[in-house]
């Protein structure tokens, strides 16, 4: 097993004094608090025995229906008896996992992946495989060429997971010719496909692209989905869309888990879903988050030196950020939080745990325009010195790494990154978890 490097972070940056662009969190504050009033003293009134109790393991109907409800809105109309409702899109990952997987099976995801999804591959024992991405996403081409060298060892993933819509961490979004592609291969290889889609309503500009799910209907793509994104984390409610043969499994497993999700928070949810006021709520996500992704860009454009790149996301909660290989962002971490600013490092992102190490995951929902420009600014600062360390050190002027639209990950890191004389500068080992902070 190995740890969160997300859910490690969290423990420093709750301080306040921190600006924590570490997270990927949905703003709670943002959400009327009357309405939260109102609905849980309905449930107190009308039906505090029922909320109080336990529930089927799948979930609720009513609540299947919200969550159909919820998938309509992009265009897909999955049968309710596919679904389950999960604590939160990471059990839903965990329980896919777990049903399908047996140690030394590969698993094939994106590189980057969602950081929260490398610990459960590892806790399973999959042999995770990851495919490059660029500004289009996951690079179809080199998954079917990884695809036929695994079968020429007679091998078949298990599924190979995505997040083809503003994909945590690197904010890119597969392109349409690439979706369809994808789901011909799945097809004619007769591999799943778990498409992973908490962002796929925050879209701040550009054309939507059709989910797997839709392009599929469902054969091959098993579907996960979240409220944390539109509504709150808190409440702990995702789901998954599976066929009949896997469904049974995750629901065998969900029993073992915890038994059933929370029932007090799907009353919560399907009070609030019955009303149409919820897209009304996800418009307002999205004016709020994207004047926050704008003040990101800007503030890197300021605070950054030219020797970084990053994604311009048209959607979702994250920029990924590239500095020079002879940055390591663990590395860089240690000094950031001590100017109270924190951010992801890219090695997260990484099931070797070795490339993306120049890269980070910077989140602009978590905060205000300010507290990001700030936080960039403190970012660009503890960077910019690395970078003139280095050109002192080397007398060397380096071009930039990349450009923002080339791909987003260890590719950009240069060869000769182990030779470099100075790696690391002056920056500070990360002290360990359970050491002081
Ligand atoms: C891609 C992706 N999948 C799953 C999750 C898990 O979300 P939750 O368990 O809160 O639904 C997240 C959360 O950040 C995510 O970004």
């Amino acid at each position: 097993m190995r740890s969160s490097a997300m859910r490690d972070l969290m423990a420093i940056t709750a301080r306040p004094e921190v600006i924590s662009l570490a997270g990927g969190q949905a703003d709670t504050s943002t959400f009327p608090p009357e309405t939260f009033a109102a609905q849980m003293t309905r449930i107190a009134q009308e039906s505090a025995a029922e909320a109080l109790q336990y529930g089927p393991t799948e979930g609720f109907a009513a609540m299947k229906a919200a969550i159909c409800g919820v998938m309509a809105a992009e265009g897909m109309a999955p049968d309710p008896e596919d679904v389950i409702v999960t604590t939160g899109g990471q059990q839903a990952i965990d329980l896919i996992t777990k049903t399908l997987v047996d140690p030394g099976d590969p698993v094939i995801c994106e590189a980057p992946t969602y950081p929260g999804a490398v610990p459960v591959f590892s806790s399973y024992q999959a042999e995770t495989h990851q495919v490059e991405m660029d500004g289009e996403g996951m690079k179809v081409d080199e998954l079917e060429a990884l695809l036929n060298r695994l079968d020429g060892d007679g091998r078949r993933p298990k599924f190979i997971y995505s997040v083809p819509t503003f994909q945590n961490p690197a904010g890119v979004t597969l392109s349409g010719e690439r979706r369809r592609r994808l789901v011909e291969l799945a097809r004619e290889r007769e591999v799943l496909v778990v498409e992973d889609n908490p962002y796929g309503l925050l879209r701040y500009e550009g054309e939507r692209e059709p989910p797997l799910y839709l392009l599929d209907g469902g054969d091959y793509v098993i579907y996960v989905g979240t409220l944390s994104k539109i509504l709150s984390p808190g409440i702990r409610l995702g789901w998954a869309v599976a066929p009949p043969p896997v469904m049974e499994k995750m629901a065998l497993g969900k029993q073992a888990t915890d038994l059933c999700t929370s029932t007090l928070a799907q009353y919560f949810a399907i009070e609030y879903f019955a009303e149409d006021r919820w897209r009304e709520y996800v418009d307002s996500l999205c004016e709020v988050y994207r004047s926050r992704r704008d003040a990101m860009l800007e503030a890197l454009e300021r605070h950054f030196p030219e020797q970084a790149t990053w994604t311009r996301p048209e959607g979702g909660m994250f920029v990924w950020a590239t500095l020079p290989s002879y940055i390591d962002t663990s590395d860089l971490l240690a000094k950031a939080l001590r100017e109270n600013v924190a951010f992801v490092p890219g090695a997260a992102a990484y099931v070797d745990g070795q490339s993306g190490t120049s890269s980070m995951r910077l989140n602009f929902s978590g905060f205000d325009e300010d507290r990001i420009r700030e936080g960039i600014r403190r970012i660009g600062e503890v960077v910019s010195e690395q970078v003139a360390l280095y050109e002192t050190i080397t007398g060397e002027h380096r071009l930039p790494a990349a450009s923002s639209s080339s791909p987003p990950g260890a590719e950009d890191r240069e060869p000769d990154a182990e030779e470099l004389p100075g790696q690391g500068g002056d920056v500070l080992p990360l002290r360990r978890r359970g050491k002081e902070t």
